[in-house]
């Protein structure tokens, strides 16, 4: 392992905002973030106190959770936290040189409504209570574009029902990709299975809900990935849902069926799979 990336995991073990696989955190996240706000620290997991989102007595402290997945280096978490300083963002990814640099940048503007977990996706219900999430983002993730791997999709049903597992009733769900074929399967899921569309754009720099000014705000906020345009398809492509059915895994079958029909070979998605590899560090 290069000495940089070294000197990136050693510094992340010293932050506060940042956790590795911490365990029993369900219902602690927003006690977590008024301690990252006022210390003592370090801080102890094991003093926080759990908070039931629909049962405490005290709603108003609650401040809502918004979660970035697959953040490579978290400009979604850090954008979203600096534009509502009144709610707290938790970016999750696996590679900690990546999380690094976010939770850098937060440390350094002392952005106390910021935190990021070193972790698989796949183990994501571990961290959060029934009803403890307001909203996720999903921002360029891989797009995981062979039929084999269609389960890999951060938007594959078999991700959304764990989601819905601390989801909040009526909580939001955002892609940002600027892969066509993520987006045509995000859709493809959300219409088999039922669940709402709010907004779905396929070339979201040039809709007219971008000129309005809250919606810029948000959705202007440019990621690594989004930079590098791998895709070449300069379109960036965004559905923003709502897991409000349920999942029934027998649609599964049905959804492999309809998938395999757009199954790509080699598109520019298929570059950019390519291009993605090329470029991990
Ligand atoms: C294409 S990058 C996008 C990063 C960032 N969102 C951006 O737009 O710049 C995909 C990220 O997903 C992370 N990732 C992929 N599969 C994951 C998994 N199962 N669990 C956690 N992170 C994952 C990778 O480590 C990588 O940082």
């Amino acid at each position: 392992m290069g000495q940089k990336k070294l000197i990136k995991f050693a510094a992340i073990k010293q932050y506060e905002n940042v956790l590795e696989n911490p365990q029993g955190m369900p219902g602690k996240w927003n006690s977590f973030f008024e301690k990252l706000a006022s210390g003592p620290y370090p801080i102890s997991l094991d003093e926080l106190s759990v908070i039931k989102n629909n049962t405490s007595t005290n709603q108003s402290a609650i401040k809502p959770l918004t979660l970035e997945l697959a953040c490579g280096r978290g400009e979604y978490t850090v954008g979203l936290a600096r534009l509502l300083p009144a709610q707290n963002f938790i970016g999750l990814d696996i590679k900690g040189n990546r999380i690094w640099k976010g939770a850098s940048i937060a440390n350094k503007e002392g952005l106390p409504n910021v935190a990021f977990v070193r972790t698989q996706i796949d183990q994501i219900t571990q961290y959060f209570d029934t009803n403890e999430v307001a909203e996720i983002w999903i921002t360029f993730p891989d797009p995981q574009l062979r039929l084999s791997k269609a389960k890999k999709r951060l938007t594959h049903p078999k991700f959304l029902r764990l989601y819905q597992q601390f989801l909040q009733p009526g909580g939001i769900v955002h892609l940002k990709t600027d892969s066509p074929n993520l987006y045509l399967f995000t859709k493809t899921v959300i219409e088999l299975y039922g669940l709402t569309v709010i907004t779905a754009t396929d070339n979201l720099y040039e809709t007219a809900f971008m000129q309005s000014d809250n919606w810029n705000q948000k959705l202007a906020i440019k990621t690594y990935y989004e930079g590098l345009n791998i895709a070449s398809s300069n379109r960036i492509h965004y559905i923003q849902f709502k897991i409000d059915q349920d999942l029934p895994i027998e649609k599964d079958e049905i959804l492999k069926e309809m998938i395999a029909e757009f199954e790509v070979t080699e598109t520019h998605d298929a570059k950019r799979e390519r291009g993605i590899k090329a470029n991990e560090n």
